[in-house]
């Protein structure tokens, strides 16, 4: 009885895309196509040409950050960054390996100043999840010692820490849960985050509002994903979208979760329990090499929380023009300032998971293809990743961007010479010894 009705509706929904596309395939081929116009084409495409037509995905994307801000770039001995690099390379291509890229970038960017007396902004190039376990996860149970480290280095051969004790100067800090440097959410809020950032700008992929590990004012960024890598996978833009939903990944963590509900809230399993012999869902946690085709072949992909609400799959979605169906309760997007998410993307809550059937096959077909057309917008794509060189409107970019949007520093955090208001002995003890 129900199978009949599904297979109906799929029918429905791809003649329907089908019908449509073809028919705006044809009224417009230079600007429009639904199933991605990205294959043929290197990843920077002119973006110029299309933003005409995108005004609605947010002006603010194509900002041009050179001449808005100059960062001075702490020169720190390698074994804060390229010495840790060189013992495991694998940071150069997990999803935390924006802190390494984005320290290349300033290296030789047009907004870097030499002179520090003239920066906007000061950074500090410290590679805190280049630690990594055998299965190539970052540990960050040294990471606070080595932060605290590298500002004490700075705070004492350079003048410009004392001046507001770090609020002209920014981090990154890709971590799980950030600054607060634990993997596990309960631990992480224990511990907060870490005491001598208080007051520095924090550039992180974490992101969930009224959460102790998210400061006010920091940058919510994308997690890094391999652009080469991705743009290899590219299929022909005319392949139809034939997968309703699609997912892979873990429902359960059971090593971390025996009992289960702790991991991703109990939405991932949640996931599992109502839909895994719905015809519609085409999930699993078995990663085939055509994942990335896959995404170009289907019309939703889940993006459910995790340990953290973040992960790469919603950079993947963006990438492959699959919409995003984000479920995790509070979550900041990355560059949400700059990227209409409501726009391009569905929010379910995560307690709405058992019905997100009758969620998704609700959404009007019309809605599906908006959705579809603001993906296909080149500057969004471009806003999420990291690529090498880096090209206008990338990630790097928008970074810089959010950075000269918080300028001019308020007078106030300039502090009296001598005036402290950083506790340099709080903390747990753990983190207070020597690195
Ligand atoms: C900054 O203040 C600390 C004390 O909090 C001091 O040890 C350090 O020498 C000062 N740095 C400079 C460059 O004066
Ligand atoms: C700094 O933090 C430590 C540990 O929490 C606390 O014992 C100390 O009183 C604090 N110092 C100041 C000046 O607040």
């Amino acid at each position: 009885m129900r199978n009949w009705r599904w297979d109906f509706l799929v029918l429905l929904h791809l003649a329907f895309l089908l019908g449509t596309e073809a028919f705006k395939f044809h009224k417009t081929q230079r600007t429009e196509r639904i199933s991605g116009d990205h294959s043929h084409m290197p990843l920077v495409v002119k973006v110029e040409t299309l933003s005409w037509f995108y005004s609605s995905a947010g002006d603010v994307l194509e900002d041009d950050p050179v001449g808005r801000l100059k960062v001075f770039v702490y020169e720190l001995p390698s074994k804060y960054n390229k010495k840790i690099l060189q013992k495991d390379p694998r940071c150069l291509s997990h999803m935390f390996a924006a802190e390494i890229y984005m320290h290349r970038f300033l290296l030789s960017s047009p907004v870097r100043t030499l002179n520090p007396e003239e920066a906007d902004w000061f950074y500090t190039p410290v590679y805190t999840t280049c630690d990594l376990t055998p299965n190539g996860l970052p540990l960050p149970f040294k990471s606070p010692r080595m932060m605290r480290s590298a500002i004490q280095l700075i705070a004492s051969n350079w003048p410009y820490w004392n001046r507001t004790e770090g609020a002209d100067h920014f981090f990154i800090v890709p971590h799980d849960f950030a600054a607060c440097f634990h993997y596990q959410e309960e631990k992480a809020i224990g511990r907060g985050i870490l005491p001598l950032l208080q007051r520095s700008t924090l550039v992180q992929t974490f992101g969930q509002r009224n959460h102790v590990c998210l400061k006010d004012g920091s940058i919510t960024i994308p997690p890094y994903a391999p652009p080469q890598k991705m743009q290899s996978h590219f299929i022909p833009p005319d392949i139809p979208r034939s997968i309703f939903v699609y997912f892979r990944g873990l429902f359960y963590d059971v090593g971390n979760d025996p009992e289960g509900g702790y991991y991703a809230r109990g939405a991932r399993a949640a996931v599992w329990e109502n839909f895994k012999d719905n015809p519609l869902f085409d999930i699993s946690t078995e990663h085939p090499t055509t994942y990335y085709e896959d995404m170009q072949r289907a019309i939703f992909c889940l993006c459910p929380l995790g340990w953290a609400p973040w992960s790469p799959r919603l950079v993947e979605a963006v990438i492959f023009g699959c919409i995003p169906v984000i479920i995790a309760d509070d979550i900041v997007l990355p560059f949400a300032d700059a990227i209409p998410w409501e726009e391009i993307g569905v929010f379910v809550a995560e307690k709405d998971v058992p019905n997100l059937d009758t969620i998704l096959t609700s959404i009007p077909p019309e809605e599906i293809l908006r959705k579809q057309r603001l993906l296909a917008n080149p500057s969004m794509k471009q806003a999420m990743l990291f690529p090498q060189p880096a090209q206008s409107g990338d990630a790097f970019h928008q970074i810089l961007n959010g950075l000269a949007r918080k300028l001019p520093h308020d007078r106030s955090v300039y502090l009296t010479p001598g005036e402290k208001i950083l506790n340099w002995t709080a903390g747990p003890v753990g983190d207070l010894k020597p690195w």
